[in-house]
């Protein structure tokens, strides 16, 4: 049975990585990895596929940025000529990046059997490009593989049948599982001199924070605030870092005291800062996954979450908006020891991609 699998953003690569070495131990697959280019560069793409062992990927379309319409058609057209001469069994997409959707539509379409990995999640806002994301491609995947009990809810409440369906944990979890030990032996605390649990990690990107002063202004005030309690490190998106710029608002970040502003970080770095950190403020959607497994307390700035568990078990909270005065009180709370123990959510216990081959074996080889 030979398996495409879609890779384009950042977050894919954690996910794909430990799905392409389950699948490359199975006798009975052939796997091969499709990078359609969204996240191009050394930081945001190529230093994931060096930690997290990925062979280069077989084929890459080069798609690169540009808004969300271009992004998918040009996706489409190119990974259409790649099905036809590769002629898969099935394409895997994860996620709800805009590959995601784009690919599975020219696959489905073709034919071709298609699965989604990370289905069912709903933040219930269609204002987020990923929501629409993730919507389109469960809709029309012929296998949904969810991470958590809200998956299950949201997939009965849109009526798709109960053998398209399989609840098997998280594949994030399986790299953060394979790759803990190696991430604690990483030299980057020391690097910037920082000491494990004195200090907030910080990360911020989603186009609803970022990409309006009001919403830069509140972030700085946030930092400033944070920093009188701990040392702040924040390691920050291309997409903030250029907003920052526009609105004129970097020399003001970057003169903030007891801040350390680093860029992107790698897949090793990053967990060691997480792993280590106080307290971590984010807005991103994985981060909140992997503060509940590792008990990391986590403030994420959204007003909703399409990972309720992270919430009603593990160790996250929803800030609605970015008030800093309601931000500091419940940081505040947070540092003195005010938080949730948390517990790990079910079936994330790194064996996720190992069910996940299995049943494609069973059902497609
Ligand atoms: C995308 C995903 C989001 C995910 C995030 C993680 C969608 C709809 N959004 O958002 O779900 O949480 O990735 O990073 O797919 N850039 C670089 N180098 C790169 C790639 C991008 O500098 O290799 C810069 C470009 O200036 C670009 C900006 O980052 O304009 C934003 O990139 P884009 O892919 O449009 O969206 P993200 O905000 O990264």
């Amino acid at each position: 049975m030979k398996i495409l699998s879609v890779v384009g953003a950042r977050p894919n690569f954690m996910k794909i990585a430990p799905l392409h070495r389950a699948f490359s131990k199975h006798p009975k697959i052939t796997s091969k990895i499709v990078h359609t280019g969204q996240h191009y560069d050394e930081k945001m793409s190529d230093i994931f596929f060096n930690q997290l062992g990925l062979p280069k990927p077989h084929f890459h379309l080069g798609i690169g940025g540009g808004s969300h319409t271009h992004q998918k058609a040009h996706v489409m057209l190119a990974f259409e000529k790649i099905l036809l001469k590769e002629q898969p069994d099935l394409v895997l997409v994860v996620g709800d990046v805009n590959p995601t959707p784009a690919c599975s539509i020219v696959s489905v379409k073709m034919g071709i059997k298609t699965v989604h990995v990370e289905a069912g999640l709903r933040s219930g806002d269609r204002s987020m490009p990923e929501e629409i994301n993730r919507i389109i491609t469960d809709a029309i995947c012929d296998d949904l593989f969810v991470t958590e009990h809200s998956g299950l809810i949201n997939l009965a409440k849109e009526n798709v049948p109960d053998e398209k369906v399989h609840f098997v944990g998280n594949v994030m979890i399986d790299s953060l599982v394979h790759f803990r030990k190696k991430a604690a032996r990483d030299s980057i605390l020391k690097k910037i001199g920082v000491k494990s649990k004195e200090y907030i990690l910080m990360t911020m990107h989603r186009p609803h924070n970022v990409d309006y002063e009001k919403g830069l202004k509140d972030i700085l005030q946030i930092i400033k605030n944070a920093a009188k309690h701990k040392h702040i490190v924040f390691a920050i998106h291309p997409r903030t870092t250029n907003n920052m710029k526009k609105f004129k608002l970097d020399k003001k970040l970057e003169a903030i005291k007891n801040l350390t502003l680093l860029g992107p970080q790698g897949y090793l770095q990053f967990l060691k800062l997480m792993d280590n950190a106080a307290l971590i403020i984010t807005d991103s959607g994985g981060i909140q996954e992997e503060t509940t497994f590792l008990q990391v307390p986590c403030m994420t700035f959204r007003d909703t979450t399409e990972r309720p568990v992270t919430v009603e078990l593990g160790t996250n909270f929803l800030m609605q908006d970015l008030n800093p005065v309601s931000v500091k009180k419940q940081m505040e709370a947070i540092l003195k020891g005010k938080t949730k123990k948390g517990i790990i959510p079910p079936l994330w216990d790194g064996q996720t991609s190992e069910r996940i081959a299995n049943i494609l074996v069973e059902k497609y080889a």
